[in-house]
């Protein structure tokens, strides 16, 4: 993934890694942001041999968190403490886009166990109204693909492409086995991430709205 404004983010990655303490059972989002936080954490486990598991929402962050020595557990054995993420979107009232990585599904799996979960963020995901910039990732179930596309049309989607796979021909297939749709709708309101789930063969979508997170801004500064 692109890392974009590496100073700030680690700022808030060190931020993050304070709030580590012995015990903990962390959810880990995907992403750049995520990756850096990691970092710090990984340093503070080693230097002060604490114990941590990591819930990770994706084979990226598995294999990292492996490469980093941070054992990690899934959500059969283990519920979170608290978790921290990335988003592609915010707006004032921390509503969120997500699932540029296509990990949308475990991350909002993750975020609805967990009693307290940190988004971090720069200036560049900041919008006064979310969807403006972003599409809204929606992962459907392969044989869905065309009844989800109508019915997606039918809430107001303007524009919906299918996620085409970088170094392979043909779509992205998520870690669900299940492909992503990319939506761009007039309007993003309150009842659009329920409307969308409501379609058969949806697994979820990218909208995370009215959700409780903390939102940690890291400066461009
Ligand atoms: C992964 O599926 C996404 O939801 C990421 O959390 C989001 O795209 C932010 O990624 P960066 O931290 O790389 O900007």
């Amino acid at each position: 993934s692109v890392i974009t404004n590496p100073e700030g983010k680690q700022k808030v990655a060190s931020l993050i890694a304070q709030k580590v303490k012995d015990g903990d059972v962390l959810g880990v989002g995907s992403g750049s942001t995520v990756y850096i936080a990691l970092l710090a954490i990984a340093e503070r486990i080693k230097a002060e041999k604490l114990n941590v598991l990591a819930i990770p929402t994706s084979l990226e962050i598995t294999m990292f968190c492996a490469k980093l020595g941070i054992p990690t557990t899934t959500l059969f054995e283990h519920q979170p403490d608290w978790l921290f993420d990335g988003a592609d979107e915010v707006d004032p009232q921390n509503n969120l886009i997500k699932g540029r990585g296509g990990a949308m599904f475990k991350e909002k799996l993750l975020i609805a166990s967990s009693p307290v979960s940190y988004i971090i963020v720069d200036e560049s995901k900041i919008v006064d109204k979310i969807g403006t910039h972003f599409p809204i990732p929606v992962e459907v179930f392969p044989q869905a693909l065309l009844l989800a596309e109508a019915s997606l049309r039918k809430l107001g989607a303007t524009e919906i492409k299918l996620r085409p796979a970088a170094g392979k021909d043909g779509p992205v297939i998520t870690e669900n086995n299940n492909l992503i749709l990319d939506c761009r709708f007039s309007e993003v309101n309150h009842t659009l991430e329920r409307d969308i789930k409501a379609i058969t063969g949806v697994i979820e979508s990218g909208l995370f709205w009215g959700y409780n997170l903390e939102i940690l801004k890291a400066s461009n500064a």
